[in-house]
């Protein structure tokens, strides 16, 4: 019998008050999961958790913190652990807002310091905090929310390309060193997707290319064979699958959903 329901199963989603880690968060919580929300803003993360499925009385909460500072997001991690005496935890979903886009040669140390702060250390907080009590559950998952550049770097985001590829080693790592312990570490790598990055990116690629931001759009879906930019809800999708009981033998993948933009096998 297909297994799908994470009823009585506790799963934190970073950047989760729009864009894909909106989507993972309620995808998730529909299939029966307790969510806690990660983001900057306060405001946004009450009016998300008003909105969450509900459907097996499940309590979800925030936790607001900005990845820019891991010593802050540590400290309220902690503490939210401890002020709800947490034993145990089954899922945790490593996503944030993207690097900024441009030439690589042009950004600053501290762009790509930031880049590395944001997406790399603060996995690594997470996980140093999350892994033991999935040790405790016997059982965990670790999915981070990457980009296909860790296939193939894509023009003019130079910082990203860099930092993710850092991402991509950390997780196949951690995959190798968690894997007895039954916890699993897999990557998602969204192609174009339908959220307010790809409207930056976009607003970056018209400027550049000295062109409007529909004509820009165009050209990006003509190099995608599916034709068409992703849903946030498709890439939760498979965030859902990896999180299910689906994907017990599965870990240190890179799965990329780009309606097969990713040329290379
Ligand atoms: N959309 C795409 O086409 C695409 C393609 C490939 C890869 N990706 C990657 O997938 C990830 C998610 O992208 P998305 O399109 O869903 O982005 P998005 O729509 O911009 O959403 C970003 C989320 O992260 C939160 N966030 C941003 N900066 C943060 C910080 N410093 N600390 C804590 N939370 C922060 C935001 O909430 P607050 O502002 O309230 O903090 C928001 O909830 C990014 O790494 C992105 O680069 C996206």
């Amino acid at each position: 019998m297909l297994h799908l329901s994470l009823q009585n199963k506790k799963a934190i989603v970073g950047g989760s008050t729009q864009g894909i880690g909106l989507a993972v968060a309620q995808i998730l919580a529909e299939m029966g999961a307790e969510i806690t929300l990660i983001a900057r803003n306060e405001e946004k993360l009450k009016e998300i958790i008003e909105i969450l499925p509900v459907s097996y009385n499940q309590k979800h909460n925030f936790i607001v913190a900005d990845y820019q500072f891991p010593d802050e997001l540590e400290k309220k991690t902690k503490e939210f652990i401890q002020k709800n005496q947490i034993e145990n935890w089954d899922i945790l979903v490593n996503n944030t807002g993207g690097p900024a886009g441009g030439a690589l040669l042009d950004a600053s140390t501290n762009t790509l310091q930031n880049a590395h702060t944001q997406h790399l250390i603060c996995n690594q907080i997470l996980a140093q905090i999350f892994v033991p009590l999935m040790i405790k559950s016997g059982k965990g998952r670790i999915i981070n929310i990457i980009s296909t550049s860790v296939k193939e770097p894509l023009e003019n985001l130079g910082v990203s390309n860099s930092t993710r590829w850092a991402v991509a080693a950390w997780a196949k790592t951690l995959a190798t060193e968690l894997a007895s312990l039954n916890i699993t570490v897999n990557n998602i790598l969204p192609g174009a997707t339908k959220t307010a990055r790809i409207d930056v990116i976009l607003n970056n690629k018209a400027k550049k290319e000295n062109t409007s931001v529909e004509e820009a759009k165009i050209e990006m879906e003509k190099a995608i064979p599916m034709q068409r930019f992703a849903t946030a809800k498709e890439i939760a999708n498979g965030v859902a699958f990896l999180a299910s009981d689906l994907a017990d033998y599965i870990t240190g993948i890179s799965l990329a959903i780009d309606g097969g933009r990713t040329k290379s096998m």
